[in-house]
Order: C-alpha cells, then sequence, then structure tokens
C-alpha cells in the first residue's frame, strides 16, 4: 500500500494567511498542518507516502520534511501546477503508485485515529471513511447497506440521505490510475473524487468505515482555530 498527500491547492478561504506559506504548512498548536496526515499515513502503516505540492512553496517542504528519515518513513514529492481536483493525485502519481494500491489523504484534514486495521485488511476496490455529523449538507453525505457497501455519495445535498460525511481519506486498487486517466472534467473545470467513487460504487465495490473520534477539514479560519483548541487540550489531558 502506497500513500498520497495532496497538499497542493490555492487556500483562497484562508488568505492572506496563505500569501506567505501554503495552508500545510500553516501551525495546528504545534505543529505544522502536514505532520498530521503525515502521522495519520504511518500510524496506518504506511510509510512510502507521495506529497504533492504547489510550484509556490515547494522548498519549504523539502525543508521541513526531507526524505522522511525522521518520521521513520520515505518521502517523495510532485509537484502539481495547477490545482486541477483531487482526483489528478492519481494521474500525477501513476509512477509512483506503480501497480500497488494507494490511499490517498487531504494535507488539511486532520484525524487522531488509527486506521491501520481497515488498510491491512483492505482487499481491492475502493474504501472511505465516514463520520457522523450534526450538519451533513456541509459534506459529501454517503449512504450504505447493512453490508456497509456505499448506495449514494452526494456533494452537500440539500437533503441528505444519511448524517454521515465522506472524510478525506481514501483507499483504492490499482484500477485507479486507469479510471482518473479517463475522466473528463467536471462543469467546474476540475476531475473530480467523487466520479471515481462513482465508478467503484456503482460496481458495489466501494466499501464504508464509520469511526467517531477527531475529524477536521482545517480549510477555513473557524475550522483553523476549532481543531488547534482540540489539540491543544488534547495535548493539556495527556500531561
Ligand atoms: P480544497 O480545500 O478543496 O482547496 P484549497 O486547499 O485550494 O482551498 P480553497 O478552497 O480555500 O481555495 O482542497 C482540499 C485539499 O486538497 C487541500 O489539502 C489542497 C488539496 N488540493 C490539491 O492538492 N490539488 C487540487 O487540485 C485540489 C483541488 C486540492
Amino acid at each position: 500500500m502506497k500513500g498520497i498527500i495532496l497538499a497542493g491547492g490555492k487556500a483562497t478561504r484562508l488568505r492572506p494567511l496563505t500569501a506567505i506559506t501554503s495552508k500545510q504548512l500553516l501551525p495546528v498548536y504545534d505543529k505544522p498542518m502536514i505532520y498530521y496526515p503525515i502521522e495519520t499515513l504511518i500510524k496506518a502503516g504506511i510509510k512510502d507516502i507521495l506529497i504533492i505540492i504547489s510550484p509556490e512553496y515547494s522548498g519549504h517542504f523539502l525543508n521541513l520534511l526531507g526524505d522522511g528519515r525522521e518520521f521513520g518513513a520515505r518521502f517523495s514529492y510532485a509537484v502539481q501546477k495547477e490545482p486541477r481536483g483531487l482526483a489528478d493525485a492519481f494521474i500525477i502519481g501513476e509512477d509512483f503508485i506503480d501497480n500497488d494500491d494507494v490511499t490517498m489523504i487531504l494535507g488539511d484534514n486532520i484525524f487522531d485515529q488509527d486506521f491501520s486495521k481497515e488498510i491491512k485488511n483492505f482487499k481491492g476496490g475502493a474504501m472511505i471513511f465516514a463520520k457522523q455529523v450534526p450538519d451533513p449538507e456541509r459534506f459529501g453525505v454517503v449512504e450504505f447497506d447493512k453490508e456497509m457497501r456505499a448506495i449514494s455519495i452526494e456533494e452537500k445535498p440539500e437533503k441528505p440521505k444519511s448524517n454521515y460525511a465522506v472524510v478525506g481519506l481514501y483507499t483504492y486498487d490499482n484500477r485507479i490510475v486507469e479510471f482518473a486517466k479517463n475522466l473528463a472534467p467536471s462543469p467546474r473545470g476540475e476531475i473530480e473524487i467523487t466520479d471515481l467513487n462513482n465508478i467503484y460504487l456503482k460496481s458495489g465495490e466501494m466499501k464504508v468505515n464509520l469511526f467517531n473520534t477527531i475529524w477536521e477539514d482545517a480549510g477555513t479560519f473557524d475550522s483553523l482555530l476549532r481543531v488547534a483548541n482540540i489539540m491543544a487540550k488534547k495535548a493539556a489531558s495527556e500531561k
């Protein structure tokens, strides 16, 4: 299993903070944001990791993270010139993924969960993770059956079919690369991970795993502050 951290993007919602560095290098309490997705992958047993970054601050990532040795992992880097969409990770990552399965995590998604069991047990198809939330209409919402197979995934639906939000952690078998290469851009001009998920969903190959620990998408001022406070409290309680 290979790992990809998608840490490019424009981060327009965090301007002017992101006029000086990348969103994923901003502090979340006591460390740069990207430490969290790195630690999530490593905790899940994934140590061969491709970090996809935008050109602007690529040197900052290299200076901070190096080859990954300090984390007990191996980091590779790729530059995404323009934010073409989340599905672009699998096109940029084609050579890196090679013949393996791959888990992709968004560089601004913060978890405090051990996903190693699910990832070790992955047997092909696709696997997403979902968390119950009070305001599902703000997220991608997944509906699933008794066998935990996804039935539908809807982006920011007005009438959500469940209370489960799809989070930024996805595991796919090797077919994902070909599927991504054949995608057409959506009306907003991006190649969408939703379109990839729908391919697996339609063939009944999309498994859903629920979890109930911390999850934040740290892409707004409020969520960035919230997750920093959560991590500060957690650190204090562990002292
Ligand atoms: P978003 O939060 O959707 O986009 P963004 O980071 O550019 O922020 P904003 O909406 O404020 O302009 O992206 C989610 C994550 O995926 C984030 O870590 C950036 C990354 N990303 C890429 O690396 N490449 C892309 O093409 C896109 C769309 C996102």
